[in-house]
């Protein structure tokens, strides 16, 4: 029997341009804007002219406890009634977790999975504007945030489902600046997470259907992307499938590729995307040569088969696998020994990534040892 729930934003807006939208949606919403921007607030200041009463917060990196910690005090003395996350995933988890903490007593540990006590939020979080400047996360639908606690050498999420963005604002103008590497890394993030939740258990007729159309976009144009920044009709197709990985990893789950990258992020500070990059070939093969050996009737290996065709053209598992190869190569994504992962941290990262929530929607359950051969492989490669 099919029976699921399905959240996401409250409203989705896309396509080229319609970032120019940003102030009229805003003051549907508040008249004191915290903005949270890049590094670089420069890059979009052009669309943050017409807000009236805004503060600007730049956001250095993927956010740590201290970050958010002060996200939250400034955005409390502006007197904050909206928040905006312009930026990629980094800046709008960043925005994401400061909007839930402002209405709310205590300390974000209070708040956190894993290494918090994992205290329900009490009030509503401050209406939420998510602006992607990347393709990647789909964190812009998606109900946590994601940050990195140095102290514990690891990366957690508060997750409500009242932290969903009131508007999701995705245009795809916005990453056309994004450089090669980014565009690789957080391409294959989005790309992975159009593969995972399509043959978790968890998915969906629902989450099947971003997962296909995602697929099949990334596989016309996450090349095409890389290779050439500004074809406007590749970033609006990696937008889409930004988007849509995050409707379904919301909402159908993740696997082993992003239990072990989440690990392997705290622990080094590598980049997110790129810790996805590194392992999505070896973590697919590993979840499918277990289940070809334990259960080759499993219903993920023909949905593999049918990702091999959306995004090479040609059904089957080797196609799949090849192109993914193809693709890693040709995007010139770093060894998992450059992200500075030695043999030595191998069992203890695998161990971790067997508890991560990420890990809950491979579509079998990988042991510590076969995660661990994961990361040798992906140390080989
Ligand atoms: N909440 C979620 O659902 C979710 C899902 C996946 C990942 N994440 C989190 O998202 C973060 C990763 O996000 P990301 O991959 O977008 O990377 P990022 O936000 O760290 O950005 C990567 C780099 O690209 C730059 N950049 C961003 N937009 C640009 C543009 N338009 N032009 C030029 N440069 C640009 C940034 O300044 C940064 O240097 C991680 O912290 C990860 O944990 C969250």
């Amino acid at each position: 029997m099919t029976s699921f729930t399905f959240a996401t934003a409250h409203r989705i807006v896309f396509g080229a341009g319609r970032a120019a939208d940003l102030t009229s949606i805003a003051a549907e919403f508040g008249s004191r804007p915290f903005v949270c921007t890049g590094a670089d607030p420069g890059r979009f200041a052009h669309l943050l002219t017409g807000l009236r009463d805004a503060r600007t917060w730049p956001v250095a990196g993927e956010p740590t406890l201290d970050d958010v910690r002060a996200g939250v005090a400034a955005a409390r003395a502006h007197g904050a009634d909206v928040m905006i996350g312009l930026g990629g995933g980094a800046v709008m988890d960043a925005a994401k977790l400061i909007a839930a903490l402002v209405p709310n007593d205590g300390d974000l540990l209070d708040y956190l999975e894993v290494i918090g006590a994992g205290r329900p939020l009490a009030a509503t979080p401050l209406p939420f504007l998510a602006v992607p400047t990347t393709a990647g996360t789909g964190s812009e639908v998606t109900s946590n945030g994601v940050v990195t606690s140095p102290e514990h050498g690891v990366k957690v999420s508060l997750r409500a489902s009242s932290m969903l963005a009131r508007v999701a604002l995705v245009d795809p103008e916005l990453t056309l600046g994004c450089p090669p590497a980014v565009t690789a890394s957080s391409g294959l993030d989005a790309l992975t997470q159009c593969l995972e939740p399509y043959v978790s258990p968890f998915a969906n007729p629902l989450t099947d259907g971003f997962c296909v159309e995602g697929l099949r976009r990334a596989g016309r144009s996450l090349r095409r992307a890389h290779a050439a920044g500004d074809d406007l009709d590749a970033r609006t197709d990696m937008a889409l499938c930004s988007l849509l990985g995050g409707l379904a990893l919301a909402n159908a789950k993740l696997g082993a590729v992003h239990g072990l990258a989440g690990v392997i992020g705290g622990l080094t500070g590598a980049p997110h995307g790129v810790c996805c990059a590194t392992l999505l070939v070896p973590a697919s093969a590993a979840t499918i040569a277990v289940l070809q050996a334990d259960d080759p009737a499993h219903p993920a290996l023909q949905r593999y088969a049918a990702a091999g065709e959306l995004l090479s053209g040609s059904a089957g598992i080797e196609p799949l696998l090849g192109w993914l190869r193809e693709t890693v190569h040709e995007l010139g994504v770093p060894s998992i020994a450059e992200l500075g992962v030695r043999p030595d941290d191998h069992d203890r990262i695998a161990e971790q990534a067997t508890k991560a929530s990420s890990t809950k929607g491979n579509p079998v359950a990988l042991s510590a040892q076969q995660l661990s051969d994961v990361l040798a492989a992906a140390a080989a490669a």
